[in-house]
């Protein structure tokens, strides 16, 4: 699975995950950044185009060097700079209260450590800064939910150890997270893939 993982998967999440598909959501989630931002899951700076001209400077965590090789392009067209400062957001080589907002998209659903991810999210962020978000969660919807928890075992092996079975803003708002808003929905598309378009967006603020 190695291969699969750190050469194909990156890839496959470029085209999947593209602009294309999930830019309305990225733009919503970004909205309202500026000042240093912290992106946790960089992937391949999707996420880039929709960040405000307020954004100065973005840091970038991401562990897939295929993912950040792939970013090259939409780094050079963002036209501020972009620094990679680490590889797993469970643990974050920042002072404490040195961004201005935190911004993960599909990315919370595959940290293997989301507890300690999200205290260090809490731990970089400035006083008032917030944690956007835009991520797959588990469903509200019973039937929906059995199918995610039936998927996991194999889901988890092809999708780089992704959950569909975290509910991402339960887990955010126990780690002592203040939600300012959540938009969830299910997302167009076939019956059958239902259990990986529970999506939510959201903004929350350290306690
Ligand atoms: C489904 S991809 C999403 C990528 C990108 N955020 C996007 O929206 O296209 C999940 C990303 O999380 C990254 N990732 C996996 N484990 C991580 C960790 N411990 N800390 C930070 N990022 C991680 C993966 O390398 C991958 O780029």
């Amino acid at each position: 699975m190695r291969f699969w993982d750190e050469q194909l998967l990156p890839r496959v999440i470029d085209v999947l995950l593209s602009d294309r598909v999930t830019g309305r959501w990225r733009e919503q989630a970004c909205g309202g950044t500026s000042g240093e931002v912290l992106e946790v899951g960089f992937g391949s700076g999707t996420n880039l185009q929709h960040y405000p001209p307020a954004v100065r400077h973005l840091l970038a965590v991401e562990p897939a060097d295929v993912a950040w090789r792939k970013a090259a392009p939409r780094i050079a067209d963002f036209g501020r700079p972009v620094t990679r400062i680490g590889l797993d957001g469970a643990s974050i080589d920042l002072p404490d209260d040195s961004v201005d907002a935190v911004v993960t998209a599909y990315t919370m659903c595959t940290i293997p450590d989301l507890d300690s991810a999200l205290s260090e999210f809490a731990r970089v962020l400035r006083p008032g800064g917030r944690l956007h978000f835009v991520e797959h969660s588990l469903s509200p919807e019973p039937a929906v939910a059995a199918r995610q928890r039936r998927w996991q075992p194999w889901w988890e092996k092809v999708a780089g150890g992704c959950h569909l079975d975290r509910d991402l803003p339960a887990l955010v708002v126990g780690s002592g997270f203040v939600l300012d808003d959540l938009d969830a929905f299910q997302t167009p598309g076939p019956g059958f893939a239902k259990p990986l378009g529970w999506l939510t967006i959201g903004r929350t603020a350290p306690l």
